[in-house]
C-alpha cells in the first residue's frame, strides 16, 4: 500500500483555519492542544504563513471553513444514523456531534492516536463523559480495517451507519479513488443498505488550486496532485460504475464570516459554495 502519511500534514492547515478564524465550537481547544504537544503544528503554520499573498490564505480559508459547514448541514439528513468519519484528522466535528450517536473517526494510525489523546484530555478538562465517541485507525485502503470499524459501531447500536469524510478524497490517485469507491460499497452492503457516504470531496476542482500558491505548494509536500472530477456527471458516472448513486445537496443556506473580516473582504468573491458542495451517496 503505497505511503498515505505525508497526506497528515494538511490535517493541521485544517484546523488552523477553524480555530483560528472562526467561532467552531472546540477547535480553539483542538488547537491549543496541538500546539502543546505536537510540535509539527508549529513548524507547519511557520511555513503556510511565509509570505504568501493575502489572497491565497483567504481564498484556502474559505474553502476550508465552507466544506466543513457544508457536512455538517448535511448531517441532518441522517439524523438517527451512527456515523463512521474516514479521514477525521483534528476535525471537531465529531465533538460536536456525537451527544446523540455513535461516532467512530477514524485516521492513519499516528494521527488518529493523537487524536483520541487530545479529545480525552479536552473531555476530561470539561468533564464530558462519552462511551459513544469512539476512535479506531483506518487506511480507507484497507477493507478489513473499514470491516472492523464497521463491526465496533455495530456493537454499539442497530442504527444504521453513514460514513462521512472531507478533504480526503482528492489526495488519492484514480486506482485508490476506485479502491474506496468499492470498499464503501462493499460496507453499505454489509453493515448498512439504507446507510450514506456523505461528502464534499467530489465537488472540489483543481480549477481551485491553480492560481492559488498554497495548494500548489502543500502538493509538493505531500508528495501527491490533487485529483479532482471535472463535472457531476463524471462523478454520477464514476459512482454508477461502483454501483452507487448520488444526490447533490444544496448548501445555498450556509452562510458564514471570520473574525478577521478585514482580511477576508478585501478582495473578490470568496470560493463559491459549489465548491464544498455535498454528495449524498448510497447503494443503487
Ligand atoms: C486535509 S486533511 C482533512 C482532515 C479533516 N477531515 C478535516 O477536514 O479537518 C486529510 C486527512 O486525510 C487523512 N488520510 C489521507 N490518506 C488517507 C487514507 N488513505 N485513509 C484514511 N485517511 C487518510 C490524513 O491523515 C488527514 O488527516
Amino acid at each position: 500500500m503505497d505511503d498515505h502519511n505525508k497526506t497528515s500534514i494538511t490535517a493541521l492547515g485544517c484546523i488552523n483555519v477553524l480555530a483560528r478564524s472562526t467561532d467552531v465550537p472546540n477547535s480553539l481547544e483542538i488547537f491549543n492542544e496541538l500546539m502543546e504537544f505536537y510540535p509539527t503544528i508549529k513548524q507547519y503554520i511557520a511555513y503556510s504563513q511565509r509570505g504568501f499573498p493575502r489572497v491565497c490564505p483567504r481564498r484556502n480559508y474559505s474553502f476550508t471553513y465552507g466544506r466543513y459547514l457544508s457536512l455538517n448541514d448535511a448531517l441532518e439528513n441522517v439524523k438517527n444514523h451512527s456515523i463512521l468519519e474516514i479521514g477525521a484528522g483534528f476535525s471537531p466535528r465529531g465533538l460536536n456531534f456525537s451527544e446523540n450517536r455513535v461516532y467512530l473517526e477514524t485516521d492513519l494510525p499516528e494521527i488518529i492516536e493523537e487524536k483520541r489523546k487530545i479529545i480525552e484530555l479536552i473531555r476530561e478538562r470539561k468533564g464530558i463523559h462519552n462511551v459513544n465517541h469512539m476512535f479506531n485507525e483506518l487506511n480507507i485502503l484497507d477493507f478489513d480495517k473499514l470491516r472492523l470499524c464497521g463491526k465496533i459501531i455495530k456493537d454499539k447500536s442497530e442504527n444504521p451507519i453513514s460514513l462521512v469524510s472531507e478533504g480526503v478524497l482528492m489526495y488519492l490517485e484514480d486506482y485508490e479513488q476506485e479502491k474506496a469507491r468499492d470498499d464503501i460499497t462493499k460496507f453499505l452492503a454489509e453493515f448498512s443498505q439504507n446507510g450514506y457516504w456523505i461528502t464534499p470531496d467530489f465537488s472540489y476542482r483543481n480549477t481551485l488550486s491553480n492560481s492559488n500558491m498554497c495548494l500548489d505548494l502543500r502538493e509538493v509536500r505531500t508528495d501527491r496532485k490533487f485529483n479532482d472530477f471535472s463535472t457531476n456527471e463524471a462523478i454520477s458516472d464514476f459512482l454508477r460504475q461502483g454501483g452507487l448513486k448520488v444526490e447533490f445537496l444544496s448548501n445555498e443556506k450556509i452562510s458564514f464570516s471570520f473574525k478577521d473580516n478585514e482580511m477576508f473582504s478585501l478582495i473578490g468573491p470568496i470560493c463559491e459554495p459549489s465548491y464544498y458542495q455535498c454528495a449524498k451517496i448510497s447503494l443503487i
